[in-house]
């Protein structure tokens, strides 16, 4: 049986999301929802045989339709993803999967009570070069990992609803909960407004963990040079993740430092460099919102949870709040 499916919010995402649904097997992309006309009439000159629908209740109420992929802006998430759950359809959300920690909460339970797939689209993780990091990660080609450093700045589309951190922060911070074993306990985060009041266009955040494992984030909307580069020190070797790089956008460092192993050596404290070879590992290249398409089917079709399901969404949202909790206090430690 293929999945039938309605997508709520046509905007920049949405259509990339209509083109990859529309090419997803074992699933028809029926109709789409949004409160711009002009958008509509768009697709549907493009795809005629979608059916288009300004208010969202016409997919909600639908009987045909069982699974709804949620593309509003964030404010929205909850409470469409809400009544969709309540519907017994499966629901994609995107990114984050709610605006706080209680709503997403109702969601994850929901979809339990419901037995749904609740899935949502950390996109980064079903890309080659996050694929191929995890697999050298878990293969101990890195060793015990010591740091996670990523740097996310552009100048970027200001957003009406949310700071830089909400908007930027679930990228990095669902790549790094997805490579990492272990969890943050506590987060630090500052941030500032600069063009918008109370709307923070820079954002830092710290991660603190029980090991002596440490992760930084820096976001920032207002910055004249693009730059997503990830830095992942191991015990053993370290990772280079730059996502302006395709093809070549990961890089293993045979790199380390230690000191020496002797008496004589740890009194005087003398360090052994290791500068060994670079290698860039092959990436597939293939687009990740087909992979997050095809996720979302396969999970309800195999009735399984998703490699992004709620729990990992809440894991993400959970963080966002602790970070904004944060920055309004100055930076206090927050615990998670
Ligand atoms: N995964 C990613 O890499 C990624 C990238 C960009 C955006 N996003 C996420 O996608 C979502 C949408 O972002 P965007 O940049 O496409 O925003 P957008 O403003 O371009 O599009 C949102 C669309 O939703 C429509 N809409 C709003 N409320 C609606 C309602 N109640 N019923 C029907 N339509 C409604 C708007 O008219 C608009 O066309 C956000 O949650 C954002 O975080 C994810």
């Amino acid at each position: 049986m293929d999945i039938n499916v309605g997508l709520i919010g046509c905007g920049y995402w949405g259509k990339n999301l209509i083109r990859n649904f529309m090419e997803t097997e074992n699933c028809w992309l029926s109709a789409i929802c949004d409160t711009n006309k002009g958008l509509l009439e768009k697709f549907n000159k493009r795809y005629p045989s979608l059916s288009t629908h300004t208010d969202y209740k016409a997919i909600i109420d639908s009987k045909e339709i069982n699974a709804v992929a949620v593309v509003t802006p964030v404010h929205q998430h909850y409470r469409l993803a809400k009544e969709a759950l309540l519907a017994d359809k499966h629901v994609l959300v995107e990114k984050p999967l709610a605006a706080s920690v209680a709503e997403a909460k109702e969601l994850v339970a929901l979809a339990e009570e419901k037995n749904k797939v609740l899935m949502v689209d950390h996109t980064f993780l079903y890309t080659g070069a996050i694929r191929k990091m995890k697999g050298l990660i878990d293969a101990g080609e890195i060793g015990d990992i010591l740091y996670y450093d990523s740097v996310r700045v552009n100048l970027g589309l200001f957003q009406e609803d949310i700071n830089v951190i909400w908007d930027l922060a679930p990228h990095d911070l669902s790549i790094m909960d997805y490579l990492l074993r272990e969890r943050p306990v506590s987060v630090m985060a500052v941030g500032s407004a600069h063009v918008k009041e109370g709307i923070e266009n820079i954002g830092y955040l710290i991660l603190n963990f029980d090991s002596n494992l440490i992760a930084h984030f820096h976001f920032n909307w207002l910055s004249p040079v693009k730059i997503r580069l990830t830095l992942i020190c191991g015990s053993e070797k370290m990772i280079t993740y730059d996502d302006l790089v395709p093809g070549e956008s990961l890089k293993v460092y045979d790199r380390k430092v230690e000191v020496m192993d002797s008496d004589e050596a740890h009194d005087k404290l003398l360090y052994d460099y290791r500068v060994g070879d670079m290698w860039a590992p092959k990436v597939e290249l293939m687009e990740a919102l087909r992979l997050v398409c095809g996720e979302f089917v396969n999970s309800i079709l195999e009735q399984r949870a998703p490699l992004t399901d709620g729990e990992s969404g809440l894991r993400i949202v959970r963080i966002l709040e602790a970070a904004q909790r944060s920055i309004k206090n100055n930076g206090v430690e927050v615990k998670l």
